[in-house]
């Protein structure tokens, strides 16, 4: 099998995230978060340490401005459902996944905000430029994806945040594709909520991500639970992370996000750059063939969507896995406005997403069934 679907989840895992989830699971089984006795307590400290690693990879303020949830969606529903603002706006981008989407046509729907969506007008992806046009006096909140998951499209979010930052607004970043492949500094591009996911850029199991917080603004709960703390009070506690963490958290997932975020920062050269050299060749390649690409050249974070001829995308991919043995993602890949803007609604579009195991020889045997099934296709 060659697995090229690394945006949907990486499916090869460094040896080190294996070993902390089996290690997990042997040492560290009792629930961290609640009882206190010596078991519980082991695996909270490990909990700390991993807390403290991912606040400081995003130069966060304190370990406890890290909060686990189930996945990159869940903590962008927390971060939009929890700072909502009866009757205000917000600005989001082309580039946004459902799960940004959903919940924000859901708020619409209900008559509870308004929202409009910006567009990029060059190459450089979405500028600030592109979200000032849609600025209203109650702008409350700009949520921008920061890597597409479609087509690796780029946000200036420095420039962005620091507006944000100078006219009070929320800003809300959806690190999910690019968490790993960009160093991101939350003081330094202004970031109020940056959402994470394990399973993508950090080589984490799935159904584990974080929502990073910055020290102005805080979302109010939206789910409610036991804290393991105040457990007489009937109200969810005022203190992060307990506010926005609500039952049992999990010791193998977070040990093993911990893992992966140490295995990308002690080889992050070596990982970006192999991704960067064969996203290179991927696009140039196809390129050369005729092929319909869809990703700058320049934004070589591994995802890369192209369409041969008029094919279906879900055909081709069919056609990749039953032929080929190639795993790619054809169709929407839940970014419907994504897919508007780049005119592929009808066809979807073949997305190979890459990581650091894949080789050259991965990319090679792709290139030639592309041309394969496109040379078929016009015969
Ligand atoms: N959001 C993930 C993807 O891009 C699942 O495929």
């Amino acid at each position: 099998m060659i697995y090229l679907d690394n945006s949907a989840s990486t499916y090869f895992k460094p040896k080190e995230v294996l070993k902390a989830v089996n290690d997990s699971l042997l040492f560290y089984s009792a629930n961290p978060g609640r009882s206190g006795h010596q078991a519980s307590t082991k695996g909270a400290l490990k909990i700390e340490e991993a807390r403290e690693s991912i606040a400081q990879h995003f130069n966060a303020p304190t370990s406890q401005n890290i909060i686990w949830t189930q996945n990159c969606s869940q903590a962008l529903n927390i971060a939009i459902l929890g700072s909502v603002k009866q009757g205000g706006h917000i600005i989001t981008t082309e580039n946004e996944h459902n799960s940004v989407l959903r919940p924000l046509e859901f708020l619409k729907s209900k008559g509870i905000i308004d929202y409009d969506i910006a567009f990029q007008q060059n190459d450089k992806g979405i500028c600030l430029n592109d979200i000032k046009k849609h600025l209203k006096n109650d702008t409350y909140m700009i949520v921008c994806n920061h890597i597409s998951n479609v087509n690796a499209a780029i946000s200036q979010i420095k420039e962005i945040g620091k507006f944000c930052k100078e006219h009070n607004i929320i800003f809300l970043v959806d690190g999910a594709q690019s968490c790993g492949h960009i160093k991101i500094d939350i003081q330094e591009c202004c970031i109020d909520f940056l959402t994470v996911a394990g399973h993508k850029g950090f080589y984490a199991p799935q159904s584990i991500g974080c929502l990073v917080l910055n020290d102005y603004f805080y979302p109010e709960p939206i789910l409610f639970g036991g804290t393991g703390t105040n457990s007489l009070e009937l109200y969810q506690p005022a203190t992060f992370p307990e506010r926005l963490e609500i039952g049992t958290i999990s010791t193998p997932l977070i040990l093993g996000l911990n893992a992966g975020l140490k295995f990308v920062e002690g080889n992050f050269k070596e990982i970006n750059g192999k991704i960067d050299d064969l996203t290179t060749y991927l696009i140039y390649e196809l390129t050369k063939m005729d092929i319909t690409t869809y990703t700058n050249p320049e934004n070589t974070f591994g995802v890369v969507a192209f369409n041969i001829l008029d094919i279906d995308s879900n055909q081709v991919a069919n056609i990749l896995s039953q032929k080929y043995g190639i795993c790619v993602r054809g169709g929407y890949h839940c970014a419907p406005i994504k897919h508007k803007a780049l005119g592929t609604l009808q066809q979807g579009a073949v997305r190979a997403s890459l990581s650091y195991f894949n080789t050259f020889s991965d990319i090679q045997k792709l290139l030639n069934a592309v041309k394969q099934i496109r040379k078929m296709a016009i015969m």
